[in-house]
């Protein structure tokens, strides 16, 4: 299974190549199956600056949306941009958001090491004849020993290097199986921070997408590229 790639500097500075890279990943991303991963981290190597990088992750997420478009007749929005300083560990969870919705979470290079985990709850409730959401109100992994159940269904971003600019694609829905053909089969991801320092910083810039009526502005978006200004729509 492909769910890391690594991308030539300029991958995602024009439409055509970025549309190149949207082609490869939207199937592995907006999975019709669980037989795909719902996941697909991108390796921008070091050669960026934050700003720059965000605007990599806005567009990336415009390619993202004309592609779902065209696809499965849906117009995914941007809900919601941030960027926050995140050292504490995350028990497995969904962020909040609309049903069908996707999650770009953009990694600055830092010293703090780390590693990102998605676990495929929406396979584990299909094995339970349960929707995703059914499994969550049943057996939330943040709650308890709950986490454990779904070990068999946990994979880890493979090649995960927070000293490099990374992008992983996570599929963030609670659709259920029924509703496959809308490939917005999602998963849960946590993160693991092996020895939280103060000293230094661990920067994540997170863009939501989704189903939504309405979505950020350009002027929003733009805020965000150039001074990480958050919002939500
Ligand atoms: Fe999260």
């Amino acid at each position: 299974m492909i769910s890391e790639r690594h991308l030539a500097p300029a991958a995602l500075d024009s439409p055509t190549s970025r549309a190149r890279v949207v082609e490869a990943v939207a199937p592995l991303v907006f999975r019709t199956d669980l037989e795909a991963p719902g996941f697909m981290l991108l390796d921008l190597g070091h050669e960026h600056s934050p700003a720059r990088f965000r605007a990599h992750l806005v567009d990336l997420g415009r390619t993202l949306a004309d592609h779902y478009a065209l696809e499965f007749g849906d117009a995914l929005r941007f809900v919601s941009c941030s960027r926050f300083d995140q050292q504490s560990p995350t028990r497995p969870h969904r962020d909040g958001g609309p049903d069908a919705s996707l999650l770009l979470l953009g990694y600055e290079p830092t010293s703090v090491a780390s590693t990102v985990y998605l676990l495929d709850y929406t396979r584990a409730a299909a094995d339970r004849d349960l929707t995703p959401v059914e499994y969550l109100d049943a057996f939330n992994p943040a709650f308890g020993t709950n986490a454990r159940l779904l070990d068999s269904y946990t994979e880890e971003a493979d090649g995960f290097d927070p000293t490099r600019y990374q992008i992983l694609i996570v599929n963030n829905s609670c659709l259920p199986y029924a509703d496959r053909h809308r490939g917005m089969l999602g998963v849960l991801h946590h993160a693991v921070i092996f020895a939280p320092d103060r000293t230094r910083s661990r920067v994540i810039d997170s863009v939501l997408l989704g189903v939504t009526e309405t979505g950020l502005d350009d002027a929003r978006l733009d805020a965000f590229v150039v001074n990480g200004v958050a919002a939500t729509a």
